[in-house]
């Protein structure tokens, strides 16, 4: 009886498996960018993620949230991030809009002024796996990763300075080019 029940549950177990090897090696699976969603891909995707870093217990951030910061981190977030997750009131770029997944635009809406920095800090730093999310550990300082992150944490509040220092060409960038004389 008893080995009746486990060689059930094995057989089934083989045929799930064997279910889900062919729904990938028969190219059933999505894979473009237009693709509608896996089943449960973004719950899970998601779900181990913040579970992840929640392990981690990321540190509080050791920068100020103020406008020193917040003008540091437009900065960095102009050169790094803004190709992917825009600027306040400017379109989405064609990068922003050919990935999957969506790159969240985070100064539209609440983005993640919902979450502390230090979870930013975490994302920022490491990446996310299978998003084209990079990772900007050894790239960026860790005081730039949390310049950006403040900013990002206070991104709904942010004063009239840094909003004028996101939408201004980088700090540095030689002035727009003439146009071409005409022959
Ligand atoms: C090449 C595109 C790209 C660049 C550049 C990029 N990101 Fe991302 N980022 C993504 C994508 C795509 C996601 C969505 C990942 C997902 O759905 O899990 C993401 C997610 C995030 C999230 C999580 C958002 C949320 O709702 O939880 C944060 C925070 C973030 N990025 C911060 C940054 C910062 C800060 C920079 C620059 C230092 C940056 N990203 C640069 C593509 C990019």
């Amino acid at each position: 009886m008893l080995k009746g029940l486990i060689l059930g549950i094995v057989l089934t177990l083989l045929v799930m498996i064997g279910g889900v090897y062919l729904y990938f090696s028969t190219g059933r699976a999505p894979v473009a960018v237009t693709d509608p969603p896996f089943p449960f891909e973004m719950k899970f995707a998601h779900m181990a993620l913040d579970a992840h870093i929640e392990k981690q217990a990321p540190p509080p951030s050791p920068v100020a949230a103020d406008e020193k910061s917040f003008l540091s981190g437009a900065e960095v977030y102009k050169q790094h991030c803004a190709v992917c997750h825009g600027l306040p009131d400017q379109p989405k770029s064609f990068i922003a809009q050919g990935m999957y997944p969506r790159p969240p635009q985070l100064f539209n809406g609440v983005g993640v002024s919902d979450d502390p920095a230090s979870e930013t800090y975490w994302k920022a730093e490491n990446g996310i796996r299978l998003t084209g999310m990079p990772g900007f550990k050894g790239r960026l300082t860790e005081t730039q990763i949390w310049e950006v992150s403040v900013l990002l944490a206070n991104s709904d509040k942010i004063p009239p300075s840094v909003k004028a220092a996101l939408v201004a060409p980088p700090a540095g960038a030689p002035p727009a080019a003439a146009a071409p004389a005409k022959p």
